[in-house]
């Protein structure tokens, strides 16, 4: 599928407020004392400060914090490097760090499109003493950048493909010149990404930070095959969403180290990390041969690069050795059924308020309670209460469910339908009759179909049908204490990560879940657990449902949860 083609915003030219901006800098930087640890941190800060962020994150402007910066420069620039390049340079930090950590490397080069940017990073370069830095003030994707390097460190801009200026034009350059059958939705990022691995020297290393989200989607296949294709992945490490770095809401983090020249039978090291301190560890990790390990807020599991095949969905390979072996987890297709809600096809007309309810003289036979939008269950459970409130406020809640024109109300109200032209839609024009139902049981639980934060679970206590705002999830046994045990995993904090793991992204960090993907989640298997853990699973939830209702006490809930949880689903517990 291609994006729609809407207009680009022209990424140039530079911003009216430039000169103030560069007065700022021009005034703060000597300001600074002599040996402040990260002149272009400061400058970065100081850049946020005057410009809006809605220009920032157009054009993709976020900054790499320093302990990050220091690592990746770390990794990326060998003892036999000879020449180091950035390809989005912003304020400068990779450079600073290239010129503190290997000062005598002779070759540094950079670019920057952003005229001010590459002002500011000149300044801050100069600030070091060192003026071998060539800035260029340039479009990197259509630069003739003369290549190879040694070493490549960048944080490219994150701009998705509709706001992209010149997207058309540079993706069809890219496709051609590296037989690259890129889609449409490609993010800028991912055009960085194969710029700078094919600007790689033999033996040269490349850091590059990233979105996590092409990992899941579709546009991040033909990326994952170029990489695999030329061996060039050495570890992936992903952090938790953060909006630093993306101006996105929750948007993981993705840092991917490639070298050129690695064995062919190299494994590929996944690296999860629970925060970004958490990176100045891991120099000494990757220094060491690969094995699978972990240590302080780091999980390394490795994978043969044929044993990640583009086409799949590759966060969930960052689990656990440990959780992906627990005898306790099973996938939830052992343990329930997961169904789409139901699709009206016209949910305006097929949904109504109680005031239309009335208003129409509809009897309550010819109507079912609803729920049409995720937004309209924001807990962990959906009562009876809720509808209530639902109903109160005027929203859409009943659903017309009927087999044939029953009363006299119903044929008016369907007869009205007609003259909205209701039964000339697609799913209605395929239905006998055109207001027919899907016919589905009330699903005890229910999970968002899309997202742009966390997908949810929700209890429906209350008995409603979906609609296609959530899929349904049917168990396959009755006990309703097994059943809120059962609740107590899902709206856990593990099961939030193995269902992040199966979620698949779109554009601007859009996650979506089909059943299938839930399915395949992997669940602390109820059914076997002891009766008291059970037990206590089940008191849990209600006591998270309570917590969450009166923003009380639910961080320490929460853990004593995860505490519950943790040894069955990491395997400690035997079996
Ligand atoms: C995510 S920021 C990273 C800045 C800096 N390297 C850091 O890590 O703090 C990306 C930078 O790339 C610049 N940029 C955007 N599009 C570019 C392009 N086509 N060529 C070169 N630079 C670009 C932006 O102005 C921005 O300064």
């Amino acid at each position: 599928m291609e994006p729609p083609n809407r207009p680009a915003k022209t990424l140039l030219p530079g911003p009216a407020w430039g000169g103030r901006v560069l007065t700022a800098v021009a005034r703060t930087l000597p300001t600074l004392e002599a040996g402040n640890p990260s002149p272009a941190s400061e400058m970065a800060t100081l850049y946020a400060h005057l410009v809006p962020y809605e220009y920032r994150r157009a054009h993709g402007q976020f900054f790499t914090p320093l302990p990050v910066a220091a690592f990746m420069v770390r990794w990326a620039v060998t003892p036999q490097a000879r020449s180091f390049l950035d390809p989005a340079v912003g304020t400068g930090i990779f450079l600073q760090e290239a010129v503190r950590i290997a000062p005598h490397l002779p070759r540094l080069c950079g670019y920057e499109v952003d005229p001010v940017l590459a002002e500011i990073a000149r300044q801050v370069l100069a600030t070091t003493g060192c003026f071998r830095p060539q800035i260029r003030r340039e479009d990197f994707l259509r630069a003739e950048v003369p290549g190879p390097f040694d070493a490549i460190v960048c944080n490219p801009p994150y701009i998705r493909y509709r706001e992209m200026a010149h997207s058309r034009e540079v993706l069809q350059t890219f496709a051609q010149a590296f037989n690259l059958p890129l889609s449409g939705f490609t993010n800028l990022y991912g055009l960085f990404l194969v710029k700078i691995a094919a600007l790689l020297a033999p033996f040269g290393r490349a850091a590059v930070l990233t979105a996590g989200d092409f990992l899941n989607a579709d546009f991040g296949e033909p990326l994952k095959r170029f990489l695999l294709t030329r061996n060039l992945l050495e570890a992936l490490l992903i952090f938790p969403p953060t909006q630093l770095l993306f101006g996105e809401p929750l948007t993981t983090t993705c840092l991917l180290l490639l070298s050129r020249g690695r064995a062919a039978d190299a494994p590929v090291r996944l690296i999860r990390l629970s925060n970004f301190e958490a990176v100045s560890e891991l120099s000494t990790v990757l220094a060491r041969p690969a094995a699978e390990a972990s240590g302080p807020g780091w999980i390394q599991t490795l994978r043969q690069p044929h044993a990640l095949p583009p086409e799949r969905k590759w966060r969930v390979f960052f689990l656990s050795p440990a959780s992906a072996s627990s005898p306790y987890l099973v996938p939830l297709s052992e343990l329930a059924l997961v169904r789409r809600g139901i699709a009206t096809g016209a949910n305006s007309f097929f949904t109504l308020t109680a005031a239309e309810v009335e208003q129409w003289g509809l009897e309550r036979e010819f109507l079912r309670p609803c729920l049409a939008k995720a937004s309209f269950a924001p807990f962990f459970d959906f009562t009876l209460q809720d509808f209530h409130c639902l109903a109160a406020a005027g929203k859409k809640v009943y659903l017309l469910y009927c087999e044939g024109p029953g009363s006299e109300a119903l044929k008016r109200y369907l007869r009205y339908g007609e003259e909205l032209g209701v039964p000339t839609r697609y799913l209605p024009r395929h239905r006998r009759p055109w207001f027919a139902p899907e016919k589905r049981p009330v699903a005890p639980v229910l999970v968002t179909v899309f997202s742009r934060t966390r997908l949810r679970f929700v209890f429906n206590r209350a008995g409603v049908w979906n609609l296609t705002a959530f899929h349904g999830i049917y168990p396959r046994f009755a006990d309703p204490v097994r059943l809120r045990a059962l609740m107590a995993y899902l709206i856990s904090e593990r099961c939030g990560d193995f269902l992040e793991a199966e979620a698949r992204v779109y554009g601007a960090g859009l996650r979506k879940v089909e059943p299938r993907d839930v399915m395949a989640l992997p669940v602390v298997d109820v059914r076997r657990l002891p009766p008291p853990v059970v037990e206590k699973l089940a008191r849990l939830f209600e006591e998270l449902c309570t917590a969450q209702r009166d923003q009380e006490g639910l961080p320490a809930v929460w853990a004593r949860l995860a505490q519950v949880l943790e040894p069955y689903v990491t395997g400690d517990e035997q079996t």
